[in-house]
This record gives structure tokens, sequence and C-alpha cells, in this order.
């Protein structure tokens, strides 16, 4: 299955980037802690840094001493951020080699706005330094939902019914009327930036409307309302070089509450997942196409989970592309791997080739 474009180097610098100033950033610990136990230490020099919630860097030095010691097993399930604080580029150029040219590849583990949407991969672009996942472009496409639904629709591929707004709307009841005689009287309204179900309410009427409305325009200027459809909820992880992106087998996930939000994901963790999910063969290969068409369009490079709708109305359609996903022990992307026949250890591997092979392939260009 793996078909690497390059043979990993015996040694590897990793910049491990987590935490962050998302509401993510315990989920984002958690992934640290369990990519770090993963890792290979007789091939991986790993340099953890820590990223607090007001967005102030750590290098976590007595981390990355436990693992160099081979005692990756006594870390916590969540890593802790701490460690002497530098600013983001002395963190990441005390981690560059300052010797024996051992190359450096940064993985930054983190959720949301400021670290899926573009901005730290622009910092590693303008550093030179090879990273995990999407660029800059595909990172800020699939974080802002409003971005991601009009290049889906250009590519013409299926999705719920959609409108964009800014807050005029708040003061134009007019329009607010117009959206729903055009979406349905039940809607989802979203802030297009956000992630984790934060800010997004399911709204029936002209009054819920409003209020979810004022809600979602707390969280980010511009606000997505869908049609509200009655869903399964699919999920598949994508990987590899953007012009060879592989699929895994589609996952479901059943959500315990009204619809997949913050505590069912991250709180409660009540949702229950069915891996590979419960489908006819055929709607399986026509969701694992559609993942890839959605991530080709959505210029996603290296890893992505593409979440989908299967829906009796209109059969299967794009939910939303997350460039980072989560890597807890129960997180989609590697338990779909898993399932496909790429273990932990191996996926980390390839996406750390598959960043060295970017880079390469940039430097030969310019
Ligand atoms: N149009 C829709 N129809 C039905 N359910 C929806 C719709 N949009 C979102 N949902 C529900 O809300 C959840 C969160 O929405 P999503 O767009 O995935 O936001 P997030 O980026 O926060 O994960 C989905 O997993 C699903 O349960
Ligand atoms: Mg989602």
């Amino acid at each position: 299955m793996i078909r690497r474009s390059i043979e990993l180097p015996d040694r590897i610098r990793l910049v491990v980037l987590f935490g962050g100033r998302s509401a993510e950033h315990d989920i984002s610990r958690i992934s640290a802690a369990n990519i770090l136990r993963a890792l290979d230490p007789g091939r991986y020099q790993v340099h953890p840094v820590g990223i607090d919630r007001d967005g102030r860097w750590h290098l976590d030095a007595a981390t990355a001493e436990l693992i160099a010691t081979g005692r990756a097993a006594e870390l916590p399930d969540a890593l802790g951020v701490g460690g002497p604080e530098l600013d983001p580029q002395g963190a990441l150029e005390g981690a560059t080699p300052a010797d024996g040219g051992i190359p450096t590849v940064v993985f930054p583990v983190l959720h949301g706005p400021n670290g899926e949407d573009g901005t730290i991969q622009g910092l590693l672009e303008v550093l030179g330094l090879p990273y995990v996942g999407s660029g800059v472009l595909g990172s800020a496409l699939c974080m802002d939902k409003a971005a991601a639904k009009t290049v889906l629709q250009a590519a013409d591929l299926p999705q719920a019914a959609w409108c964009q707004l800014d807050r005029s709307v708040l003061d134009d009841e007019a329009h607010r009327v117009h959206v729903l005689s055009r979406l349905g009287a039940t809607v989802f309204v979203k802030p297009a930036n956000m992630g984790s179900s934060i800010g997004i309410s399911r709204a029936t009427g002209a009054d819920d409307l409003l209020a979810a409305l004022h809600e979602a325009f707390r969280h980010d200027d511009v606000v997505v309302v869908e049609e509200a459809l009655t869903v399964r909820e699919l999920e598949t992880a994508v990987l590899g070089p953007a012009h060879d992106l592989r699929v895994s087998v589609v996952g479901e996930i059943l959500p315990a509450a009204e619809f997949y939000d913050f505590d069912d994901k991250y709180r409660d963790g009540a949702a229950r997942t069915v891996v590979p999910a419960d489908l006819p063969e055929e709607v399986a290969e026509q969701a694992r196409s559609l993942a890839i068409r959605t991530a080709r369009a959505l210029r996603v490079d290296g890893m992505a989970r593409v979440d989908l709708f299967l829906t009796e109305e209109r059969g299967l359609l794009v939910n939303e592309v997350n460039t980072i996903p989560g890597f807890t022990p129960i997180s989609m992307y590697p338990v779909l791997w898993e399932a496909s026949g790429v273990g932990y250890g191996e996926l980390l591997d390839e996406l750390v080739a598959l960043a060295i092979a970017r880079h390469h392939d940039r430097a030969r260009r310019d």
C-alpha cells in the first residue's frame, strides 16, 4: 500500500508543534503525546514545541530528554506546555540542525485558527522548513467553510444548499426571510472559521435563526447557513502527495446528541464510530471517490480527513475537510488508516517522508 516517493533519512529532527490558541488545545496535547510515543527513537530526534493558550511558544526540553533516553512510555496522556519561552523563530531555529546536516521536518499538530488555517504553514514556508500536511492555500481554504464551499461549488461537487452572510443580515429581516425561504425552515448556522462545532446551531424559524446568527457572529465575521438534512456522517482519510492522494476505508460516526457537537466529540465521548462503515460496497466506493475529488479541489497535500454526509434526499454530499485531523488513540484519521493496512507508526513515517519529498521537489524547481 505504501508508495513512498523518497526514502526516509536515517536521522530526522522532528519539531512537533502542539497546543495552540484554538479551542482544540487539549486535543492537540493528547495527539502530540500519542505521536511522540509512536516515533522510532532510533530515527527521530524529537523537539516538542508547546504553544500555550496565550500563543506563547515553549521549547519542551524535558519531554525531548525523556524521548531521547528511551522513556517515551513515561509520557503523560496529554503533553504539558512548559519549558523556556522563545519567540516562534527561536523555537524553530533552536531545533534546526546546527551540525551534521540532519534534516528538520516540522509537524504542526495544531487545530483550528492559527494552526490549521495556513498561518503557521506560511511561517514555515518563509523559514524554508519542510512541514507535514497541506500548504498555505489548501489549509486556508479548508479552514474557511465559506471559501471551501465556494470552491466545491465551482468544482461541481455535491453539498448541502448554503449561503454566506456577513453581519449586515442582523439588521435585514427581509434577507433573513429570504434565507429561510431558500434553504428551508430548519437550517444549520456556522461561523466560517471555527471548528469543533463551536458557535454552530440548528435553527428553526425566524426567531431561532436570529439567535443562531448572533451566536455565530460572536466567533467570526462571516457565517455560513445550510439547509438541515437528515444525515449519516461518514469520514474518510486521504494520504499522499497532492497529485497522487490515496484514500482509506470509510468510517461512520454515530453521534449521541442531536448533532455531532463539541461535548459529543471531546467531553462525553458518547459518539460511537464504526470502521469500516456498514455501507453497500458501491456507496463506499462512491464516498472514496468523492473524498479524493474533494481533497484535490481544495488543494489538500499530504493528509486530510474528508467528512461526508450520506442523505436520503440527495445521496452523498461533502460536509467539510480537516487538514490537521486529530491523532489521539480514538481519532478517526489514524483509525481509518489502521483499518486500511497502514499502522500508526508507518503513517507518521509516511507523512514525514511526504514533507521531505515536497521540499526536495520545490528546491529542484526554484
Ligand atoms: N447541513 C447539515 N445537516 C445536518 N446536520 C449537519 C449539517 N451541518 C452540520 N451538521 C451537524 O453538525 C456537526 C458539526 O458541523 P460541521 O460543519 O462538521 O462543523 P465543525 O467544523 O465544527 O466540525 C456535523 O458533524 C453534523 O452532525
Ligand atoms: Mg465537522
